[in-house]
């Protein structure tokens, strides 16, 4: 029998995981300019967290959660998104009777039961930063930046950022109110209304066509909003352009968590279809005060890597790899073979990255190899050069020789590769 991954996970292996790990690099380097710092969190919790946290009428919630029941009888479930962690950690370890706001990241994987198609999986990666205790729209804005400055640092172009401004709770009464009495006046099924009446919003996550069409002309939040609320978006959007920052306002943008208030954002790429949010986030008022800490609040971002990985492709770039190889050692006999390995520990050792042509290969066979490897340096060691101590370092490149004595080998590959 054959193995195969679970169904809509994704994978990288190389040569594709280097650019997996240097998007990650470029953002963690975005989110360490701006003093976030990293918090590592556990991949299962409380199913209670997310259900309190996400919201129980969200589609990741009541329908894409992977929940089990551990040996304990606890039920757990792997996280599907990250901010109802870190405010939990946040509340568990004090972190918010420190210095605020608390700005940190995060990277891992993610699960949604979710229909997997192209960008939409099972397991994601996610990057993400969390700024929790000071409501600041220049904040919010640095957090925006964080993103943007690391797509554009990878030579993504083709994107657009959507914002918008959930409002405050006076906001949203308002609308609600509205809103329940054009909902009333439409065509809906018993279950799309009793999801309605608990949370209006989430109507509009709705894909089906008839809803859809009924739900033109529904009130928008943004014309809703308090003068209060107003100010800060307009904070937010001056903030924006100080920061160079192009960006639409899109009235109609739905976030798929219930947490949000306030300023909430969406990064779309031009080119990835039906899945095209390579980031989403927003400011949450509530969340703290909901998972049972004080009433602070926050703002953060969730950055899709594989959609990243599918934009960048998309775009035609190739990101760096980071891995190279300064010098592989060919050895031939057994005494060779020793040699090479102490040898390659001390290149490795000296800050170069050695690899050696392991099993019988011959050397048309290693020579292949080292190409194949894109060795910057070879060093052929036969029975001559290990009675002399002595050898040739073979540049790659231009085929050069250099003839250096086995003892002196990376101090040597210093003076060659500077
Ligand atoms: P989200 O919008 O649910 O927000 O997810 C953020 C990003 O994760 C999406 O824009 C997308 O790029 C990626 N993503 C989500 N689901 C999948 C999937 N099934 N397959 C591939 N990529 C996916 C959150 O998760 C919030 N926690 C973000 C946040 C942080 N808001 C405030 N702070």
């Amino acid at each position: 029998m054959n193995f195969q991954a679970p169904k809509g996970v994704s994978e990288y292996f190389p040569p594709k995981s280097s650019w997996f790990e240097y998007a990650i690099w470029k953002l963690e380097e975005s989110a360490l300019a701006a003093n976030y710092r990293l918090i590592e969190l556990p991949i299962f919790e409380d199913t209670e967290l997310f259900a309190r946290g996400v919201g129980e009428t969200t589609d990741v919630v009541s329908k894409e959660m992977y929940t089990f029941e551990d040996r304990g009888g606890r039920s757990i479930t792997l996280r599907p998104e990250g901010t109802a962690g870190v405010i939990r950690s946040i509340i568990e370890h004090g972190l918010d009777r420190g210095q605020l706001p608390v700005k940190v990241f995060y990277k891992g994987p993610f699960f949604r039961a979710e229909r997997p198609q192209a960008g939409r999986y099972r397991q994601f990666y996610q990057f993400g930063i969390e700024a929790v205790g000071i409501d600041d729209p220049l904040i919010d804005a640095e957090v925006i930046g964080v993103a943007h400055r690391a797509f554009a640092k990878m030579g993504l172009r083709n994107f657009t950022l959507k914002i918008s401004s959930l409002g405050d709770q006076e906001s949203r009464r308002n609308h609600r109110v509205e809103l329940l009495q054009y909902l009333a006046k439409l065509d809906l099924d018993e279950e799309t209304r009793a999801r309605a009446e608990k949370n209006p919003l989430r109507i509009f996550d709705d894909k089906r066509e008839a809803v859809r069409k009924q739900l033109q002309g529904a009130p928008v939040l943004l014309d809703y909003l308090s003068v209060e609320s107003l100010e800060k978006f307009d904070l937010v959007q001056e903030a924006l352009h100080k920061l160079g920052i192009g960006f639409e306002i899109d009235p109609m943008m739905v976030r798929g968590l219930d947490y949000y208030t306030g300023t909430a954002f969406e990064f779309i790429h031009h080119q990835l279809g039906a899945q095209s949010t390579i980031c989403g986030g927003g400011r949450y008022d509530g969340l703290m005060e909901t998972l049972g800490g004080q009433s602070l609040s926050g703002i953060g971002f969730g950055l899709g890597i594989d959609r990243t990985l599918l934009a960048l492709e998309a775009e035609g770039i190739e990101l760096a790899d980071r891995q190279y190889l300064d010098l592989f050692i060919i050895p031939i006999g057994d005494a060779a073979r020793m040699r090479a390995v102490e040898l390659a520990n001390e290149a490795r050792i000296g800050g170069f990255v050695a690899d050696i042509s392991y099993g019988d290969r011959a050397l048309k066979g290693s020579m292949k190899a080292a190409d194949k490897l894109q060795a910057h340096f070879v060093l052929v060691l036969g029975e001559d050069e290990i009675s002399s101590n002595s050898g040739k370092l073979k540049r790659m490149s231009d085929g050069s020789e250099s003839s250096i004595t086995l003892a002196s080998l990376v101090s040597e590959l210093k003076k060659l590769s500077s």
